[in-house]
């Protein structure tokens, strides 16, 4: 006789952690996309939250001889001393920033460094202040800690950006972290020193709350557009401010799986402390190109964001021409956030209603042959986000395919 329960004789139910984190919308649109590209048909996807250019070839050199030079052990905990160095050189050079070697932390993605950063600081109930429309991730991120996401409402006409008023009337004493991300995904909005200042002014009259900055676009600005990092403009809160960074955007690096962070040496230690009962370190062969990413050459970064740029416009100017679209220009990152809600309230040729930006969405993919992501998955509605990090030509013809199909609507 066997004692092996199956699965439903187990009867398995997941972590109430995890319970109300739903699967990303993002990945079940994709998934459609998927299937109905499968069925034949010839679906364009304007989904992706990656450059389209691969990584550079010297990174890719640098790698494989580090393989071969036995870059293939466990590195330190919390990123290679080589690397840190880079970070270090990376931080004063290009952000004006100086972080001690055990200010730095590297690992697996920027998106753990925001895990670790949750895990090793929430306390249940512990609230984070985050400006919708956000990165998908820091929601769920901070309630998998068991901390309250406190989301705040800043449209396109505040240009996407969280207002010191707000943020003042969103502190309380439970206020933990503030989360900003400059260039944003998904609204492509980004903050000038200008913009900073008054909500670092009132970061300084609050000094329980602590700042994170995800700085991940920050090479792919355009036309005269200053990036600057709050750390910088305000170094009385560097004390509490984690400045977020990693390889994954500006270097085609997606795949290599490498993030890092400056801060305060306590918060760092306590990180670490979550990263090596998670993952003991970053992938030791994609710290030694993160090396030479950092280090190497730097000038093929502004022949990429010209490329961005030229793909923004197009694609900017091609929707503000849609009646009922409305899309404001983005500073920076390679995605637009369009107001759709000109749109709203119509009916298709199907008979299919169109009353929220998801029904838009499902519009335009299951009639349109194209696939973007409504403002529901960001926090805010009603807009969609396009990701132009795909082929001139393919953009083209998706914008061709939702003016048709906006006109359509009646
Ligand atoms: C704003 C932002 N931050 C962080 C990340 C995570 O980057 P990675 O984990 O690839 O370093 C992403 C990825 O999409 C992002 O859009």
């Amino acid at each position: 006789m066997t004692i092996t329960a199956t699965i439903e004789e187990a009867g398995f139910s997941p972590a109430s952690r995890i319970s109300t984190i739903g699967v990303s919308q993002i990945l079940k649109i994709g998934a459609r996309a998927q299937a109905l590209k499968r069925e034949g048909r010839l679906v364009i996807i304007l989904g992706a939250g990656e450059p389209d250019f691969d990584t550079p070839d010297h990174i890719k050199d640098a790698a494989s001889k580090a393989i071969y030079a036995g870059a293939t052990k466990y590195t330190a905990l919390d990123g290679s001393p080589e690397l840190k160095k880079a970070i270090q050189g990376k931080f004063e050079r290009e952000n004006g920033v100086p972080y001690a070697l055990d200010e730095i932390t590297v690992a697996t993605g920027a998106k753990q460094i925001l895990f670790n950063a949750m895990m090793a600081t929430l306390n249940p109930g512990d609230e984070v202040i985050i400006p919708t429309p956000y990165w998908t991730s820091y929601s769920d991120i901070v309630e998998i800690a068991e901390g309250k996401p406190v989301l705040i409402a800043c449209d396109a006409e505040a240009g996407f950006r969280l207002k010191a008023e707000q943020l003042e009337a969103a502190i309380t004493p439970k206020t933990r972290w503030v989360m900003l991300n400059s260039p944003s995904n998904p609204s492509g909005a980004a903050y000038s020193e200008a913009d900073y200042r008054p909500l670092l002014d009132v970061l300084l009259r609050h000094p329980h709350v602590w700042l994170l900055v995800d700085d991940m676009y920050e090479h792919i600005v355009y036309d005269d557009f200053k990036f600057v990092t709050p750390a910088a403009i305000e170094p009385k809160l560097k004390n509490r401010t984690l400045t977020v960074n990693g390889v994954s955007k500006a270097y085609a690096m997606t795949g290599w799986r490498i993030g890092y962070a400056g801060g305060p040496r306590d918060l760092i230690k306590a990180m670490a402390v979550v990263q090596s009962q998670a993952t003991s370190c970053p992938c030791s062969v994609s710290q030694a190109a993160s090396v030479e990413a950092l280090n190497g050459p730097q000038e093929f970064l502004k022949e990429r964001t010209a490329s961005f740029q030229r793909r923004r416009d197009l694609v900017v100017s091609a929707l503000n021409a849609i009646e009922g679209l409305d899309c404001r220009t983005p500073e920076g990152a390679f995605y637009t956030y369009s107001g759709c809600a000109g749109v709203l309230g119509k009916t298709a040729p199907s008979g299919r209603k169109i009353d929220t930006d998801s029904d838009f969405c499902a519009y335009l993919l299951d009639e349109a042959d194209v696939a973007v992501v409504p403002g529901s998955a960001f926090g805010l509605s009603p807009y969609f986000r396009i990701s132009y990090a795909t082929s001139e030509e393919e953009l083209k013809v998706a914008l061709e395919r939702i003016a048709t199909a906006c006109a359509q609507l009646a």
